[in-house]
């Protein structure tokens, strides 16, 4: 047979993975195949796949027999948007997309050139776990991927897409990426199935309850996204890249952006007369970023922290911001663990922070206490309290006890902090203040409840204010709500240039 005719024989027998009727099952379960998920991902034309023909080498169990050129992974590099970017994409019609020697060779290949040449790594995943077949080296196949994933930590974004089946250690992969991304329906994760659970548990749960896409967005944390379908799941990839550089040395990119009249009266009216009453910080987010660009992380996990991207006169910025609608806007275990995750991402790729300060304190009580509140709330404070990136604080409204330290105060390395006229900067709040430092007047008071109400007032003229940490220089100035985005976007241009660095050290030790 001629050559060419050979290679291109070879391309289309390698183009059609497991063969058509595994296509075609594939696409009856509502799945794109690899490479169909590859040519939505990438810029049309750019993709350049490497490791084509490769084969797996077991003898076993009549694997010999079975060879399917790519080995149930297509890898490669190209172009999104036009900036570069790995890929793999497994392939769930060459053996469920299970992982052997060979398949995890080709990632490991990918992952090698994405770390020597500063571009991030997207993993399309989709497959029944270990190539059972091959037993041991399937296992060291995934480690060797492990440790690429945490050798790149930091270094370039690893982004995971959860497109299937992921169970057992195969986990492991995605939970050390930045970010996961989940597909309603046909995606699951979890570190032992359902058969498993109800032998060991005598719980019943079918496989979305226990991992699927809303159960990891919501209550788990695992997913950061729950996407609607594949599609939805490739253009998050796709968004998310926009704010996101390319690796630790680079910076984010930028949006066009024209100045205009950045003064936002609509700001001034956000705050109830009543402190106690909720507002939406998500209302507070969108009228000082650049109108449209919250990409929101992590939206239905932990609600009462709010965290994600947007533009802030074209440039890239994380919020971290309090949330008054949920909790209060109290800080707990997750809320803590979700925002110290988010600030160490945007600190490792240069990602400017603003955090919006309306906190009433940490949670109480035993339920908060047994799992471990003072370790998760110090994971914040030392996100925060590491992070050089320039940082820019507005407290809005409450700011109380440790919440106030650890929501990026002056003392713990903001470069600049704002308030409005509304913020309440003090230990506690009035209530239960007054009622602790004026306990033997008001016992003691004629009338203890209008003694109470008395002193509340007082303490609340006192201390519910953000003058006294402005006359100490916590608060650089004190603005109306209305100025914030124009503050906000002057602040970071002065900082543009920031150089601030850790001391010397192998790594910090972090309160996991
Ligand atoms: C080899 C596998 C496979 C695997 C699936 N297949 N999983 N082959 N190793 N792990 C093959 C099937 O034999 C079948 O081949 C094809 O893939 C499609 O599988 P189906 O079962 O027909 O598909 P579906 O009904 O959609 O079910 C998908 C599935 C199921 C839920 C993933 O296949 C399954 O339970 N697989 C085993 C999962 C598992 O136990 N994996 C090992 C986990 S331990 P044909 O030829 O019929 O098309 C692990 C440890 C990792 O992963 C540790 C890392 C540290």
């Amino acid at each position: 047979m001629d050559k060419l005719n050979l290679l291109e024989q070879k391309r289309q027998e390698a183009l059609l993975g497991g063969g058509e009727d595994r296509i075609k099952s594939q696409h009856e379960k509502g799945k794109l195949t690899a490479r169909e998920r590859i040519n939505l991902l990438m810029d049309e034309g750019s993709f350049q796949e490497l490791g084509m023909f490769v084969k797996h080498r077991s003898r076993d169990f009549g694997l010999d027999k079975q060879q399917y050129l790519g080995d149930g992974v297509v890898t490669g590099y190209g172009t999104i948007n036009g900036r570069l970017a790995y890929v793999f994409s497994q392939d769930f019609t060459v053996f469920g997309g299970s992982l052997s020697e060979a398949h995890a060779e080709k990632i490991v290949k990918i992952m090698d050139l994405a770390l020597k040449n500063g571009a991030p790594v997207i993993g399309l995943n989709d497959s029944g776990g270990a190539r059972i077949q091959e037993g041991v080296v399937s296992l060291a196949g995934y480690a060797d991927i492990f440790y690429r994933n945490t050798r790149a930590s930091g270094v370039v974004p690893q982004i995971s897409a959860i497109l299937g089946p992921c169970a057992g250690g195969a986990v492991y992969s995605p939970a050390i990426t930045d970010f996961n991304i989940m597909v309603e329906k046909n995606s699951y994760m979890f570190v032992t199935g359902p058969n498993v659970v109800k032998t060991v548990t005598h719980e019943e749960v079918t496989s979305a309850e226990l991992g699927g896409a809303q159960a990891h967005s919501s209550k788990s944390g695992v997913a950061h996204f729950a996407a609607k379908n594949e599609l939805d799941a490739i253009n998050h990839i796709k968004l998310l890249l926009t704010y996101i550089p390319q690796n630790c040395e680079d910076l984010p990119p930028e949006k066009n952006y024209k100045p205009t009249d950045e003064c936002r009266p609509i700001l001034d009216k956000i705050i109830p007369d009543n402190s106690n009453q909720p507002y939406d910080i998500k209302e507070v987010i969108c009228n000082v970023v650049d109108e449209g660009s919250f990409m929101e992380v992590h939206k239905n996990y932990a609600e009462n922290i709010v965290v994600g991207f947007a533009h802030l006169a074209g440039k890239s910025v994380g919020i971290i911001a309090n949330q008054p609608m949920h909790l209060a806007g109290v800080l707990d275990n997750h809320s803590s663990i979700k925002g110290a995750r988010f600030v160490r991402f945007c600190d490792s790729f240069n990602i400017p922070m603003l955090v919006l300060v309306d906190v009433p304190g940490f949670l109480p009580g035993t339920d908060q206490e047994w799992n471990g509140i003072i370790m998760n709330g110090a994971k914040l404070l030392y996100a925060f309290s590491e992070a050089t990136v320039p940082r820019i604080t507005v407290i809005t409204r409450k700011a109380y006890g440790g919440a106030y330290d650890v929501m990026n105060s002056k003392h713990i390395g903001a470069d600049l902090n704002f308030a409005w006229p509304s913020a309440e900067i003090a230990v506690m709040g009035a209530k239960g203040a007054s009622e602790i430092i004026f306990k033997k007047e008001i016992t003691e008071a004629e009338n203890p409840a209008l003694k109470h109400k008395e002193k509340e007032d007082e303490y609340n003229e006192l201390f519910a204010n953000p003058y006294n940490a402005a006359a100490r220089g916590y608060i650089d100035e004190i603005i109306k709500p209305r100025q914030t985005r124009e503050r906000v976007i002057r602040g970071f241009k002065m900082l543009e240039n920031k150089v601030d660095t850790l001391p010397k050290k192998k790594h910090g030790n972090i309160p996991l």
